[in-house]
């Protein structure tokens, strides 16, 4: 049986392992050709090689999206490797490193690398796929937020950094819907990954205990929690859906 994205070629950036390793996994699962793009050369190639293992098309590139050197890189590998790109996911950011605390214990210097690679770095990669996605008549670029964009307290440089990417989806969706490129967001809610156990000093029955009393569906999410909505907006069944920003939380904020 075809499956849905048979014959597209998808960029995953921070593909190497939590959220985006899911969305690689579950790109692949509907025979798109996956380039993960990510610092983590070790876990990458890894990724890249369990993925080629179960018969699914995938190499890795050692990227980094705050560098507009790489980022152009990552386009000409996925162009030689597979002939075109069509999605772009762009999931890496400042996140693991980053310890909570109030907005004047934020150095200088911290400020500037989140927004380097959180929000110049979606754009620098939107930058260098953009021109194929006009070649191929289109693409659905998907952005990757956070429920802390809504006012999460003590973690001000990721949470404007994750506000600043709902804004660039609006913007960047109005500039490129002339070229059949849809521009779309996922802002999560807390999901266990090695970032998240990172941040939580790996005390995840906390994370947890959090979800338990603060979702609707009183549960800790996966890394596989947002790939349905992924591979939505992806689809040909998201043909009209561009702009949008879907927060995939269990419902947390509905309870403030
Ligand atoms: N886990 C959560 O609770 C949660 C909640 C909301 C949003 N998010 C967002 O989801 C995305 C994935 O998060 P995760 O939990 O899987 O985090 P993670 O830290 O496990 O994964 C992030 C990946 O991005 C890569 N990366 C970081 N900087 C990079 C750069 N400059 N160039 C290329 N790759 C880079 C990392 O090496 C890593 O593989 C991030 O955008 C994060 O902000 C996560």
């Amino acid at each position: 049986m075809t499956k849905s994205l048979e014959g597209k070629v998808a960029i995953v950036t921070g593909g190497a392992r939590g959220i985006g390793r899911a969305y690689a996994e579950a790109l692949v699962g509907e025979d798109a050709a996956v380039l993960i793009a990510d610092m983590l050369e070790a876990e990458g190639e890894a990724t890249a090689a369990e993925i080629r293992a179960k018969g699914g098309r995938a190499v890795f590139q050692k990227v980094d999206v705050s560098d507009p050197d790489s980022t152009e890189a990552m386009a000409a590998r996925a162009m030689a490797e597979f002939g075109g790109i069509d999605i772009l996911v762009n999931n890496a950011a400042m996140f693991a490193s980053l310890i909570g605390g109030p907005m004047d214990s934020i150095s200088i210097e911290r400020w500037d690398r989140t927004m380097a690679v959180n929000v110049k770095g979606p754009w620098l990669c939107s930058k260098a796929v953009v021109p194929h996605m006009r070649a191929r008549g289109g693409g659905a670029i998907v952005n990757q937020s956070s429920i802390s964009a809504y006012g999460m307290a003590y973690m001000l440089d990721y949470t404007s950094s994750k506000a600043a990417v709902i804004g660039m989806t609006k913007s960047l969706a109005s500039e490129l819907g002339k070229d059949n490129i849809r521009v779309n967001c996922i802002a999560p809610g807390g999901t266990a990954t090695e970032g998240y156990s990172q941040i939580m000093g790996g005390n995840m029955a906390i994370a947890e205990e959090r979800a338990k009393a603060t979702q609707l569906i009183a549960e800790q999410m996966m890394p596989d929690a947002m790939v349905g909505t992924l591979l939505h907006l992806v689809s040909d069944g998201a043909r009209f859906v561009t702009g949008q920003t879907l927060v995939v939380d269990g419902g947390r904020y509905f309870l403030g």
